[in-house]
């Protein structure tokens, strides 16, 4: 076959190749988007442009961490990149991205965050457009109308993508449960997020609920769960995997959660200090509290007054000075470093393809180790 031929194995990504994860979840996504168009265009309007600003946002950077656990998942649990149904579970896979496009754009909402992915969050753009337009009504909430319209689409289309993914009825069968619980559970964990920023609740415990949920379930636990489904796997490996996946998932979040406070917004693509500025409960911030409160009630009290405020950049360059000398940020590392080797050991121990284990090893240090 000529190189660059469009074979129906061009864009199925193999363990020798795990960078093309990617590029293979893109193609995916791009050829659902134009398979929707028929339907989007028959609504047409402005709609249209606005399916395009939401096709963008799902093309347009992104780790694909989702799908690439999903992807190694399955062949970790025997799925052959080689075999006739590959393609259509490379579809199945590409489609938590969907998820995720509706996760981050309803988060940025939520979160009121300005910047996602190195580009304005969807809601401000909009809120942009209304503006230019010189439009009637507030661009503020014309921005939040929109982007909660588009993430509702994403998931609707997340649902049909997996549905028309091609993965035959017996896996869609064994998939279904699967996607079910991941949808509630990243919902689930998006609400504890919310209100315990209202209720203040303190704990680490409570810090580490909410990650469970909002991202472990979604980001890692789930899509291999799902890989796993797809490829028939037993109950021991699927169980392997649910440990693996929860460990390195919480692991994920507190990356995100030092990243969010000493991250390099040019190299994580959303902005540094918000997490202060809104409130989040973060195990990061608990831990900081737990020992001010034990060490230095000064340092506790501009804590507790700190959270949530609407804080200048010298106020957060203080509280990040303060968090890292109460020890907060090296205790988050131990855990992170604690969750990986206990991750990685439900995975060792796991009878998942030798292989596709040093890709999921891989993959489990990168997301714990990643300033992205
Ligand atoms: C961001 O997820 C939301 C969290 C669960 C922390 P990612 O860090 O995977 O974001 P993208 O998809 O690569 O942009
Ligand atoms: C992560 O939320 C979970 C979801 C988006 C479902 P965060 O609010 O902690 O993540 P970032 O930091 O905005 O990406
Ligand atoms: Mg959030
Ligand atoms: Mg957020």
């Amino acid at each position: 076959m000529s190189a660059g031929a469009a074979s129906p194995q061009a864009h199925i990504p193999d363990l020798a190749r795990p960078d093309s994860i990617p590029a293979a979840v893109e193609a995916a996504l791009s050829e659902f988007f134009v398979s929707r168009r028929p339907l989007t265009d028959a609504v047409g309007g402005t709609f249209t442009p606005a399916v395009a600003a939401l096709e963008a946002f799902v093309l347009r950077g992104g780790k694909r961490v989702r799908p690439a656990f999903a992807w190694t998942g399955w062949l970790g649990a025997g799925g052959d990149p080689a075999g006739p149904d590959a393609a259509a579970v490379l579809r199945a896979c590409s489609a938590l991205e969907l998820v995720q496009a509706c996760a981050l754009v309803h988060d940025d909402i939520i979160d009121s965050s300005r910047t996602r992915r190195g580009h304005p969050t969807l809601h401000v753009e909009f809120a942009a457009q209304h503006r230019a337009g010189d439009w009637s009504g507030e661009p503020a909430k014309f921005g939040e109308s929109i982007a909660i319209l588009l993430g509702d689409l994403a998931l609707s289309w997340a649902d049909d993508m997996i549905r028309e993914s091609g993965v035959d009825a017996a896996g869609q069968v064994r998939l279904g449960p699967v996607w079910s619980a991941m949808r509630t559970e990243v919902l689930g964990g998006q609400y504890l997020d919310v209100s315990t920023e209202v209720t203040a609740d303190e704990s680490v415990a409570a810090a580490l609920r909410i990650n469970r949920y909002k991202t472990a379930a979604y980001t890692i636990e789930r899509p291999l769960h799902l890989g796993a489904a797809v490829a028939g796997a037993d109950a021991d490996l699927i169980d392997a995997y649910r440990e693996f996946g929860t460990d390195i998932g919480i692991a994920f979040q507190l990356r995100d959660d030092l990243l969010g406070v000493f991250g390099d917004p040019a190299v994580t693509g959303k902005p540094s200090g918000d997490d202060l500025r809104e409130g989040k409960r973060t195990v990061l911030f608990a831990e900081a509290l737990l020992r001010a409160d034990a060490t230095d009630p000064a340092a506790a009290e501009l804590l507790r007054r700190s959270i949530g405020a609407d804080l200048g950049e010298d106020q957060v360059e203080r509280l990040r000075g303060l968090i890292t000398d109460l020890g907060a940020v090296d205790e988050v590392e131990r855990r992170i470093a604690e969750l990986t080797a206990s991750g990685l050991r439900a995975l060792d121990d796991s009878s998942a393809v030798p292989a596709a284990k040093a890709g999921l090893r891989e993959m489990a240090l990168a997301a714990t180790r990643r300033s992205a």
